[in-house]
């Protein structure tokens, strides 16, 4: 049994420099476990596995397998970005598994915030599994496990995540950064040439957008959120915030209100913006921000997003207002 406490040895890497001699360590510790073996990774896009995936495309090339399951509550362009990094630029050996409609088919009419989550969760798992089955001579499952997964005790990891896994995916474990903070995967991902709006991007939860698209969800306001997700980083990067604002995000929620757009009276959702600041997540802030970006940002998400003619801003602390809203 491979040992779950971080090495003494281990120097916390904080540097390029640090970052080298990990990946130049990992890179000999991969190729001496997989030797001539194949690979599975689930690539998210997220930090982890996309650094997981750097990793092993370094050390065993094309032994290395790549599944991208885009199960349509993704972020705008995350998808595409998946496919152009690792398999156009690094030439990974990647399976893009469309399978948005089979998880919005899946989550219709359901409106209970954990069920949603299971539901996400399980399919997730199914999805990859049937894509493994297709898959011949596969001997190891790689995941972007990190420390704090590790250290979390119980709850933490139930809430976030979908139990064990099925015999299908019953592979030997390759975890290379099982050890590592987040911030250093962040650094061995930037010294490893990943882009840095993958290496540096904010917390997205494993379900998606669809703890955004508030109850049962559908596609137009899943497309609300999505849209409207997309112009608020749009804006925020462009008044310099990415990095400095922890998390933001649109939420969608399943009522309307009447509105007046040209002259003509309109019933339709409002956008609701969180933005907020924290140390662990436990407990936030909501962000200051300045009122001439907010104005921007309500008139863009109004004039440009269908369906949408008001805007909501969330300035609730946590507590008593959780992070997200389910
Ligand atoms: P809350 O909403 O509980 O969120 O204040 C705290 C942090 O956790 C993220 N979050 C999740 N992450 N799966 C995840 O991987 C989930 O189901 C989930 N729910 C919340 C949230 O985005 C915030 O950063």
């Amino acid at each position: 049994m491979a040992s779950n406490v971080r090495p003494e040895s281990l120097e916390r890497i904080t540097t390029p420099a640090l970052a080298e001699k990990f990946i130049t360590e990992q890179l000999e510790a991969l190729r001496q476990q997989i030797g001539d073996k194949k690979v599975l990774l689930a690539l998210s896009g997220g930090v982890d596995s996309s650094v997981v995936a750097a990793l092993l495309i370094r050390a065993v090339g094309k032994q290395l397998v790549c599944v991208h399951v885009n199960h349509g509550l993704l972020r705008k362009g995350e998808p595409e970005q998946v496919v152009q990094v690792f398999r156009d630029e690094l030439g990974a050996e990647l399976i893009y598994v469309d399978a948005v409609d089979r998880f919005l088919d899946k989550l219709a009419g359901v409106e209970e915030p954990e069920t949603k989550r299971k539901i996400i969760g399980k399919e997730f798992i199914d999805v990859f599994a049937e894509e493994a089955k297709k898959l011949d001579g596969i001997h190891f499952l790689a995941q972007g496990t990190i420390y704090p997964d590790i250290l979390e005790s119980g709850p933490v990891k139930s809430h976030h995540n979908v139990g064990g896994l099925p015999e299908e995916l019953s592979f030997e474990l390759v975890e290379p950064v099982k050890f590592l903070y987040k911030d250093e995967v962040r650094v061995v991902g930037k010294t490893l040439g990943l882009p840095d709006n993958m290496v540096f991007r904010q917390p997205f939860p494993g379900p998606g957008l669809g703890v955004r698209c508030v109850g049962a969800i559908t596609r137009d306001r899943l497309e609300a959120v999505r849209e409207s997700d997309a112009i608020l980083r749009e804006e925020f990067a462009g008044a310099g915030l990415e990095g400095k604002v922890w998390q933001y995000f649109t939420i969608v929620p399943n009522f309307k209100s009447t509105g007046i757009t040209d002259g003509k009276r309109t019933y339709e959702w409002p956008v609701v913006i969180r933005a907020v600041n924290t140390v662990d997540a436990v407990t936030a802030e909501a962000a200051e921000l300045d009122f001439q970006l907010v104005q921007k940002i309500v008139r863009r998400i109004t004039s440009e997003v269908r369906g949408v003619n008001r805007v909501l801003w969330d300035v609730t602390p946590k507590p008593t207002g959780t992070i997200e809203w389910e």
